[in-house]
């Protein structure tokens, strides 16, 4: 049992995305081989404490009492030594503070291999202005969009409906679509409670459609799945209520658009130097023009999400899934640690 990895999955998080995070990690945790990885988990409060425990006691917000230490302010005892004797983190978070590079840069300083997008990739991710910033430059579609900065005055020049967003927020917080000037105000002030910089962007019309994309150097794409959420758009409830959405896979697009979001979904992955894993949201105009939305670095990761989803039916189920992201994490660290500063 000595050659066991020992894996730390950190879930949880600041974000509003904390319980999506938390159930991801379960499933992470539960799908990780026992005869191969030896798994702690370090969970993330709402309040930003850092809680420890160990595999064996399940992952949940209950109320007995694990220890607790606070990072990245004190990284005296517990959570800084948990880090240290790891071989590999998988940090299963969301949203800010999580999947928004502030995370992996902790992991960064720690020295420790850890799964997915690095710190660039993940802050440049997380920002669906500079996202499109970096996608646009070269030469990738995505919807057009103007940006409100703290205290800009609300205009654009698209018609209505338009899509309101917080920049740098996920799971569709924040969001809201506004059909003339009253809605649009609230839409902003809305957005604006979660972000000082607020996306207005023009509707596209068409189907939703995810790939996922898994590697380092020579990403692959997965099957392409299509979104068909039983609402107006996809918003909170549809992703996480029951019965909220159904993922079709493959998605029911002509065999060429399906290969253009495969191919999207892999040059949009090394446009933002994605590494390890990301999920890339499409839309498929009714003309077939491929819109990408956004990506995410560290998609819903239960066995049932959509990237999870999206690479069994590409013949990678969810176990041999985290073994290859753990392989890659590794394989990076490998890489980087023999550069010199
Ligand atoms: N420009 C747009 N046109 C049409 N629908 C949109 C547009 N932007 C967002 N949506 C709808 O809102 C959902 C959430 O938006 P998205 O940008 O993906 O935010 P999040 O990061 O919260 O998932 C999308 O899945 C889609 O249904
Ligand atoms: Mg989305």
């Amino acid at each position: 049992m000595s050659h066991r990895l020992r894996v730390a999955v950190i879930a949880g998080g600041r974000s509003s995305e904390h319980v999506i995070s938390v159930a991801s990690a379960r499933s992470v945790v539960e799908a990780l081989d026992p005869g191969r990885y030896e798994s702690t988990v370090i969970e993330i409060g709402r309040d930003g404490r850092w809680e420890i425990e160990t595999a064996e006691r399940s992952l949940t917000t209950a109320s007995d009492e694990p220890a607790v230490e606070t990072l990245p302010v004190v990284a005296s005892k517990a959570p800084a030594q948990a880090l240290g004797e790891v071989d590999v983190v998988l940090p299963i978070l969301h949203g800010p503070f999580g999947e928004d590079g502030t995370v992996q840069g902790l992991l960064e300083l720690a020295g420790v291999p850890y799964v997915g997008a690095g710190v660039a990739a993940s802050a440049l991710c997380m920002d669906k202005d500079l996202c499109k910033a970096v996608l646009r430059d070269r030469g990738i579609t995505v919807a057009r969009n103007v940006t409100l900065r703290d205290g800009a005055e609300v205009e654009h020049p698209f018609p209505y409906p338009v899509f309101v967003k917080p920049a740098r927020l996920g799971s569709s917080v924040g969001i809201s679509k506004a059909h003339d000037r009253v809605e649009l105000e609230a839409a902003v002030a809305l957005a604006r409670r979660h972000d000082d910089k607020v996306l207005i962007e023009e509707l596209v019309e068409g189907t939703e459609v995810e790939c996922g994309v898994l590697g380092n150097s020579e990403p692959i794409a997965s099957a392409v799945g299509e979104i068909v959420a039983h609402a107006e758009w996809y918003d909170y409830a549809a992703k996480y209520d029951e019965g909220g959405m159904e993922l079709v896979i493959p998605a029911r697009i002509a065999p060429e658009v399906d290969a253009r979001v495969r191919e999207l979904a892999v040059d949009s992955f090394v446009a933002t130097e994605c590494e390890g894993m990301a999920r890339i949201d499409f839309f498929v105009r009714p003309d077939g023009e491929v819109v990408v939305n956004e990506i995410n670095t560290i998609p819903g990761f239960t066995s049932t999400s959509v990237y999870a989803k999206l690479f069994e039916a590409t013949g990678i189920g969810y176990a041999e899934l985290l073994d290859r992201l753990i392989a890659l994490a590794l394989e990076r660290h490998e890489r980087r640690s023999r550069l010199e500063y």
